[in-house]
């Protein structure tokens, strides 16, 4: 048992689910218990404390990723749940959701207790999003009870998407008597058929096959369709009002078919990728290395990207994730009509918020801790995390005036996909403490 007490002074103390933002310390005993908080003063040290200075530093609730793959079981070249957790902390994530599209597919309980065995000595929260249908194929839905006795909080078909609506029909209705969150990669299959960026004169410029922007809004607005139907009529006596979640949500109608519902009191959340929010289609002309541009929804038209700053501005978008998407070397650096879809985001998700978004005062400190912690975690239905004597330390650190460039030795990850390699951010991750132990610089 660790019995060395640590005492963070002179911190930033940032935690929304508190409504907390002032200069504050925290003691936490030496089994990662808070023990004590105090604002507007200095804890003082016992004997045998630690004291960390956190001058100029924020100290905020784990931050928290919606939107993960790590790639174990079946692909671990790419990434394996140790090293997507290593990257994660460095990210200052204490948490992050699991997509289901590994090899195999996690459609099952026994899936899901692999990965609950395999993460339980690691630094970050693994929670497994079961896939909606076997092999995520579309065609028979997944066994949800079991999911649900397992502890699994959301299901998602994520890297496709059901597009036969009555299978997504059921899938809603299944998921709502469990109080299963359903989390879409929103696709119409159909019209992304052998797209691999917004299809727009850019595309047309360089001769990739486009996909419409409206392949995502058209299964969003089928979706929620469905849900306000099924909640109006209460079909089949489920016990909960559905719940929906857009995932790494891209266009401008996207945005505002989920302001409409949530207008119309929908349970309606969705969440944004920092690449949708600070790269667009344009980047592709002059990439050199275009496959870390390609990736699933693809990148937005200047406009779409404005109107997805607007949607953080507003408050419709609730989340930002990484839709962190390890690939080897031969799967990106490769025609960009061979290359595999995504990019790696965990360990460049901060640095991104705060230089696209907090520096250009679209959002504050304050909101972007919100949208990288608290909501996360509400939206998938975890408890929240509160600063007070007695509750788990669960906390990252983060150095919001840390200029720092993205290089590609500095990475966790086992994958180095990314296209911002040699862009200059500000703001950085500094370490997380959870569970008892500190990680980081
Ligand atoms: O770009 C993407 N990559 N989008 C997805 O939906 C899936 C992901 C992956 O698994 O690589
Ligand atoms: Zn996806």
């Amino acid at each position: 048992m660790n019995t060395m007490s640590i005492i963070f002074q002179n911190a930033r103390l940032i935690n929304p689910s508190e409504n907390l933002d002032a200069k504050g310390s925290m003691r936490i005993d030496g089994n990662g218990i808070i023990d004590q908080v105090l604002t507007g003063a200095d804890i003082p040290a016992k004997e045998g404390d630690r004291v960390i200075n956190l001058e100029g530093k924020v100290l905020a609730p784990g931050l928290f990723d919606l939107h993960c793959h790590f790639r174990e079981p079946g692909q671990e070249y790419k990434e394996t749940l140790e090293t997507g957790a290593a990257a994660a902390a460095a990210g200052g994530f204490t948490g992050v959701a699991l997509m289901p599209n590994t090899r195999p597919v996690i459609d099952s309980p026994l899936g899901v207790a692999y990965i609950r065995h395999h993460s339980a000595d690691l630094p970050v929260d693994l929670e497994v999003v079961g896939a909606m249908t076997v092999e995520s194929r579309g065609e028979t839905l997944a066994p949800f009870g079991k999911y649900s006795s397992y502890g699994v909080k959301a299901v998602s078909d994520d890297g496709t998407a059901i597009q036969n609506t009555q299978m997504m029909r059921l899938a809603i209705e299944y998921a709502s008597n469990f109080d299963l969150l359903v989390m879409q990669h929103a696709e119409d299959k159909y019209l992304s058929a052998g797209g691999i960026m917004n299809e727009s004169a850019t595309s047309a410029m360089l001769g990739f096959k486009g996909i419409p922007e409206v392949a995502e809004s058209i299964m969003i607005a089928r979706d929620l369709q469905l849900l306000a139907w099924l909640k109006k009529h209460k079909l089949n006596g489920a016990l909960h009002e559905p719940r929906y979640h857009v995932a790494h949500i891209s266009t401008a109608g996207s945005v505002d078919l989920v302001r409409k519902a949530k207008a119309e009191g929908l349970k309606v959340t969705c969440e944004v990728t920092p690449h949708h929010f600070t790269l667009c289609d344009e980047d592709l002309i002059l990439a050199a290395e275009k496959g870390n541009y390609i990736m699933k929804p693809p990148l937005p038209s200047k406009e779409n990207r404005e109107a997805l700053i607007e949607g953080l501005r507003d408050g419709t978008i609730d989340a930002i994730a990484t839709d962190h998407a390890p690939h080897a070397k031969h799967e990106k650096e490769c025609p960009p009509d061979q290359a595999a879809f995504g990019i790696i985001g965990l360990e460049t998700s901060v640095g991104l918020t705060i230089t696209e978004l907090v520096e250009r005062n679209i959002i504050a400190l304050p909101r972007a801790v919100e949208l990288l912690s608290s909501n996360p975690r509400r939206i998938l239905g975890l408890e929240p995390i509160l600063f007070a004597a007695g509750r788990k330390a669960n906390l990252c650190i983060i150095d919001p005036e840390r200029c720092w460039t993205v290089e590609n030795d500095s990475f966790r990850s086992k994958s180095r996909n990314t296209p911002f390699i040699g862009r200059t951010l500000k703001g950085k991750a500094l370490g997380i403490y959870h569970k008892g132990i500190f990680t980081g610089e």
